[in-house]
């Protein structure tokens, strides 16, 4: 069991923020294979409360997919607060603050990552955010803006006042801003901080791919949870074999050619909803080079996959990999 504010989820993961991937089509997938909660990718606070940006059904969160929550990026945080609401007011079930994008057009405006140095500054946010809802709030970090000890005070800082305001979670990622996505995810880290702050949910970030890792991750560092982020890309069976391995139950082997055709023609479908058929097989080919990892022949399957111009050829392709081939 999970507990975010008066969001319980029976299982202890999520399916993370994953900007240009998680879209209602992958959300609606990771639930179906038992993900509990999903979220959006990152969302410009200052667009998101544009009410002509929440009419575009892209941004709506569908009625079949809750609970899902939203997450918002931003620097000002009366902007802040009015994107939470407007969010709410959309069907969104819970806002996740965004303390730790890395990506530098970001950091120089002073938003995601950089917040970290400034706990001034992203408490207010939160405070803001928090006066603004009814649902959960929750902020995304990593452990730092860098490595220096200043770094790690303010990343205690924040912990601290977080946990003070009983903040509904903390998601954490094992590296610092300036590590972006390179370097070992500090386990030890965030099992010392749970312990620390011991009554504050706080969610575990960083190099989870398979369930037997993630089970051992969540037993050793006696976090709350975990939120799965590349792992999922391409795998959705990755909840499948999570909630099985924390069962006691062995994962179920690696679905058949059958059943992996089956899922990326409906995850392809699900994106058919949203972009037209050209465009949703160029925004497809990203997702089906992580599909194409499960194929007995991966790097055969990758290339016929991704030389499809259309619709049409693509389902030909996947019918030539994944049916006629068995
Ligand atoms: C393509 C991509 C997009 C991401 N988008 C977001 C995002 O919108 N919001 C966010 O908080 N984190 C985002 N992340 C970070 C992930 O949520 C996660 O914290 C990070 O990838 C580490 O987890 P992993 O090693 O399991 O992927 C993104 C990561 C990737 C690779």
């Amino acid at each position: 069991m999970l507990e975010l504010g008066n969001l319980i989820l029976n299982v202890p993961f999520m399916q993370a923020p994953l900007s240009g991937y998680s879209d209602y089509a992958m959300r609606r997938l990771a639930l179906d294979f038992g993900a509990p909660l999903t979220f959006s990718g990152v969302m410009l606070a200052k667009s998101a409360a544009h009410p002509k940006v929440l009419r575009n059904p892209a941004f709506m969160p569908h009625d079949d997919e809750h609970p899902v929550g939203a997450q918002i990026l931003g620097a000002d945080a009366a902007t802040m607060a009015k994107a939470a609401k407007a969010l709410q007011d959309a069907g969104y079930d819970l806002i996740d603050l965004n303390f730790a994008c890395p990506v530098p057009k970001v950091l120089r405006r002073r938003r995601g990552g950089y917040l970290l140095n400034e706990p001034e500054t992203l408490m207010q946010i939160y405070d803001r955010v928090r006066e603004a809802v009814t649902c959960p709030v929750t902020m995304k970090l990593r452990t730092g803006f860098d490595h220096s000890r200043r770094s790690y005070d303010n990343f205690c800082r924040i912990v601290s006042e977080a946990s003070e305001r009983n903040v509904d979670a903390l998601t954490i990622h094992g590296r610092t801003v300036e590590q972006k996505f390179t370097g070992d995810v500090d386990w030890d880290l965030l099992a010392k901080t749970k312990n620390r702050f011991g009554k504050t949910t706080i969610i575990g970030s960083g190099d989870l791919f398979d369930p037997q890792t993630i089970a051992m991750r969540l037993k050793v560092s006696k976090l709350d949870g975990v939120s799965i982020a590349r792992g999922a890309v391409g795998n959705p069976w990755i909840y499948e074999g999570l909630n099985a391995v924390l069962k006691g139950e062995p994962a179920p082997a690696r679905p058949d050619l059958a059943e992996q055709a089956e899922v990326i023609g409906r995850h392809f479908e699900g994106i058919c909803r949203h972009y037209e058929p050209t465009a949703a097989v160029r925004y497809f080919r990203k997702f089906l080079i992580r599909y194409s990892r499960l194929h007995p022949t991966p790097k055969k399957a990758q290339k016929a996959l991704l030389a499809a111009k259309s619709k049409t050829q693509l389902l030909a392709a996947i019918e030539e990999c994944y049916v006629s081939s068995r």
